[in-house]
């Protein structure tokens, strides 16, 4: 039974030329900082987001945690969204290891929280109140449908946080969806920001891989945390060569991950009893629910007709397009669902 897998956008393995590369790849002790394949990626991508330096992470949590406890002294508080990666799924690690405090916010369907919100969070009371030091924003925003920030948006809540002497952290794990889907440079969605990271390891399908921007200075202190955290790497150009080829092949092909996205919401509205989280699906993240059907029975009806989704959260049911889905495996993941859908 042929499968098709959308539980994420993580499932893709290397493509031919990744392991090409990666088999070929000039290798060193990244440890030493001399593996050139590394310096090349962090090289090669500070100069493509208009930042002073990058630094390449085993993970995108790593890459945020790192980023947070590099802008951050103990007791500080940064503000974030209640839905955002950060704050739900990453074992609220800054917290645990850094004595940081999360204040989140709402986050609108949008993936937006709400600006004077952020202004009134981020003003500077008096000491008897934490130091709010950092907020973080998420650009696709995964659990809001992928949907993408305005970059008018992301420029206000920099403007203001700024202002207010709070820094701002772009966690970007789906930055070049946003970038394809606005039709913008990469370089502009970090513009106003202080540090990003965005991963390799999802819509752009290499095995492994994350990488932090910032400044010269922060970067240097975020390698000393990174490292700290125990993920300092030795002969990790085998995994900076995929990077590399990902930057040059995999991101144009994103818009074939957001068309697919759209056919698939698309179909899932015609079906009677679905009901698709977003109105509009900007990216490649479709998410919606079969209300009165028990979720994980519909996902084993699923699985046993070759179709795998996931259940981020509560009943919802979760669809990634990614790079070897097709057109037709959307035809036929709808198939798929109609029928269960109908076999009630
Ligand atoms: C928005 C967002 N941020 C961060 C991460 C964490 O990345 P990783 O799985 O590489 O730790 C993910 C993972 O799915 C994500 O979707």
């Amino acid at each position: 039974m042929k499968v098709i897998d959308l539980r994420s956008d993580t499932v893709t393995h290397p493509t031919k030329s990744m392991l090409d590369a990666m088999a070929s790849a000039e290798l060193g002790d990244e440890g030493f900082a001399d593996d050139p394949t590394v310096n090349l990626l962090q090289e090669k991508v500070a100069d493509m987001m208009g930042k002073e330096a990058a630094l390449f992470m085993p993970s995108g949590t790593m890459a945020n945690l790192s980023a947070i406890l590099t802008h951050c002294e103990r007791g500080d508080e940064i503000i974030l969204g209640d839905l955002s990666h950060i704050y739900v799924y990453e074992y609220g690690a800054a917290s645990s290891l850094g004595g940081i405090i999360y204040k989140p916010l709402a986050n609108a369907d949008n993936g937006t929280l709400d600006m004077n919100s952020v202004y009134e969070a981020t003003k500077k009371l008096s000491a008897r109140f934490p130091n709010t030091a950092l907020v973080c924003l998420e650009n696709t925003h995964n659990r809001c449908s992928g949907a993408v920030l305005p970059q008018e948006y992301v420029r206000s809540v920099s403007d203001v946080s700024h202002n207010n002497g709070t820094a701002v952290h772009l966690d970007g794990a789906r930055i070049f969806n946003a970038a394809i889907a606005q039709n913008l440079p990469p370089k502009e969605l970090v513009s106003t920001v202080d540090s990003a990271m965005f991963c390799f390891s999802k819509g752009l399908s290499c095995p492994v891989g994350s990488i932090l921007l910032g400044t010269k200075d922060f970067i240097a202190k975020a390698k000393v945390m990174r490292n700290t955290l125990g993920g300092g790497m030795r002969q990790v150009g085998i995994l900076a060569a995929a990077a590399l080829v990902a930057l040059e092949e995999m991101i144009d092909r994103l818009s074939e991950d957001h068309h697919n996205a759209r056919l698939l919401s698309d179909g899932l509205r015609n079906l009677e009893h679905v009901r698709v989280q977003s109105d509009v699906i900007e990216t490649n993240i479709v998410i919606f629910e079969i209300p009165e059907r028990d979720t994980q029975e519909l996902l084993s009806l699923f699985g046993d007709r070759g179709l795998m989704v996931s259940n981020p959260y509560g009943d919802k049911i979760r669809m990634v397009t990614h790079y070897g889905i097709s057109e037709q495996d959307i035809y036929d993941a709808l198939s798929v669902v109609k029928s269960v859908v109908e076999s009630n």
